[in-house]
C-alpha cells in the first residue's frame, strides 16, 4: 500500500527545537526509521515537512490521485489552528492517524483542542519519536485488515 506522512510547521527544526519537549531526533532521522519500516513490510511511504498550510492542503488533495491509502500526520501548530486541513482531509476522504511527539493535554490550554482528532481513526500524543513507528503500525495493520 500507499503512506504518506506529513509533518506540519517548525517539525524541520527537530533536533534543536527544544529538545526537552520534542526529543533529539532530527526529522530526518524520524524519516529515515519510517521508510525503512514500511519497505521491510512491503510498503511505498513518502514524506513531506512543510511550513505553508496551503502546501499541506495542495499535499492532501494530490493524495488520492496519487493513490495514497492513509496519511500520518503531525499537523504542529495548526493542529490548534486549521480548519482549512480539517476540510482537506474529510473532503479526500483518506484515512489518517494525528501524532504529537509532546503531550499536548500537560500543556498550554490552547494546546488541547485539536480540529484533527475527532475526525481521525487514532491520535498518538506523548511518546515522542516512537509515536511515529507506533502510527506506521498500527496503519499498516489497519491495510492489511482492510485488504483480507
Ligand atoms: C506538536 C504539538 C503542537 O502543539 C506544537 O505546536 C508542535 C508540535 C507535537 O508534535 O508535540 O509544533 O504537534
Amino acid at each position: 500500500a500507499s503512506l504518506l506522512v506529513l509533518h506540519g510547521p517548525n517539525l524541520n527544526l527537530l533536533g534543536t527545537r527544544e529538545p526537552a519537549t520534542y526529543g533529539a531526533q532530527t526529522l530526518a532521522q524520524i524519516n529515515q526509521g519510517l521508510l525503512a519500516l514500511a519497505q521491510e513490510r512491503g510498503h511505498h511511504l513518502q514524506t513531506l515537512q512543510s511550513n505553508a498550510e496551503y502546501e499541506l492542503i495542495e499535499r492532501i488533495h494530490s493524495a488520492v490521485s496519487e493513490g495514497i491509502d492513509f496519511i500520518i500526520f503531525n499537523p504542529a501548530a495548526f493542529t490548534h489552528t486549521s480548519i482549512a486541513l480539517r476540510d482537506a482531509l474529510l473532503g479526500v476522504g483518506i484515512p489518517f492517524i494525528e501524532v504529537h511527539l509532546s503531550n499536548v493535554h500537560r500543556r498550554e490550554a490552547f494546546r488541547h483542542h485539536s480540529y484533527f482528532s475527532d475526525i481521525a481513526a487514532g491520535v498518538i500524543v506523548g511518546l515522542g519519536a516512537d509515536g511515529y513507528r507506533l502510527a506506521l503500525e498500527a496503519a499498516m495493520t489497519k491495510l492489511a485488515e482492510a485488504k483480507s
